[in-house]
């Protein structure tokens, strides 16, 4: 029922004008998280609220949705368009890294989908795109932190080469980090500039995995996702149920470990055999990962990974 959905709407300012929206592994999402009629569930990166909908509509007439965001702007733009819903939807501008913030009960349902939203790149003033030229900010809550430009101007050669190589995995990973280093760029396009100089005809293969290694980095996802998994026994009740769409392999081994990790028990040291029963189980032993249909018509979700985990019953 879910398959292939494609959202439109249209608002009068330009952040919100025409989002053709499509949520990355929708249907899989709703098939391995169950969501039934009055269930609550938290979804810390709402985005443009594409899964966020369908929970709502899945766990319809009284279930409730938490809606988080670091980006108020796209906060602003899931609330108008879950106004259907009103008096089920609780707004959180926040980082998914202080997630008690936001949550003071235990909830059925934890869902992230990870990284950047459409609006992200399509906003020319964001510096999110290689295709505008814009100051270098790429943070995802501009009313906190350092925008990129600022990260860059601070940051150490090896910081960059370490962000370029491990995060961007780029190849001569120094070479780039000198170049920035010295150069100092302040907006997109004299990013661009120290990337063309360096990889010359193979900088189109390598301004996205740039701008996507400056972009973890400014954001700290990978310590923002840490925090969050460190707080999945905490925020799921008994029989939840918790899904992290990952975009990055880094992003997917950090999952894959600590669901892993949540699953273990402790063993009788003398005889091997589990001392209790698990408090987690995960619900698929591979990741799901998106058809070829869904890979040409959102080539976006080529990289995503989906992994849940299941908390047993009490
Ligand atoms: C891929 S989009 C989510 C799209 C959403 N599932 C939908 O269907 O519209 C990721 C969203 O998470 C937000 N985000 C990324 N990292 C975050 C963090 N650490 N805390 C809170 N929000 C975050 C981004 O601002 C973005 O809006």
């Amino acid at each position: 029922m879910f398959n292939n959905v494609t959202i439109l709407w249209f608002s009068s300012d330009l952040y919100t004008a025409a989002v053709r929206h499509t949520p990355v592994l929708l249907r899989e999402s709703l098939e391995a998280l169950a969501p039934t009629p009055g269930m609550s569930v938290c979804d810390v990166t709402l985005g443009l609220a594409g899964h966020a909908s369908a929970f709502l509509q899945a766990t319809d007439p009284d279930g409730i949705l938490i809606g988080i965001d670091a980006d108020e702007r796209n906060l602003d733009a899931a609330a108008e368009k879950l106004q259907p819903y009103d008096g089920r939807v609780r707004y959180c501008h926040a980082n998914f890294r202080d997630l008690s913030s936001c949550v003071d009960a235990p909830v059925d349902i934890l869902f992230a989908d990870l990284g950047v939203s459409s609006p992200h790149f399509d906003d020319p003033d964001r510096g999110f795109s290689f295709r505008f030229d814009a100051p270098l900010d790429l943070r995802f809550d501009q009313s906190r932190g350092v925008d990129a430009a600022s990260w860059i101007a601070r940051a150490k050669e090896q910081e960059l080469t370490k962000a370029f190589a491990v995060y961007g995995e780029l190849p001569s990973a120094r070479r780039l980090a000198v170049m920035v280093s010295e150069q100092k760029p302040t907006t997109t396009t004299a990013l661009k500039a120290c990337v063309e100089a360096v990889y010359r005809w193979r900088a189109p293969s390598m301004l996205p995995r740039v701008f996507q290694a400056i972009r973890i980095a400014v954001n700290d996802e990978l310590g923002a996702l840490d925090a969050l998994l460190h707080s999945i026994p905490h925020i799921l009740k008994p029989g939840g149920r918790c899904g992290i769409i990952s975009y990055h392999s880094l992003e997917d081994r950090m999952v894959k470990r600590a669901f892993r990790s949540l699953c273990m028990v402790e063993k009788d040291e003398r005889t091997g055999q589990p001392l209790s029963a698990p408090l987690f189980a995960v619900v698929n032993t591979k990741p799901i990962i998106p058809g070829p249909s869904e890979v040409s018509e959102n080539p976006r979700s080529r990289s995503a990974k989906l992994r849940v985990l299941r908390r047993a019953e009490a």
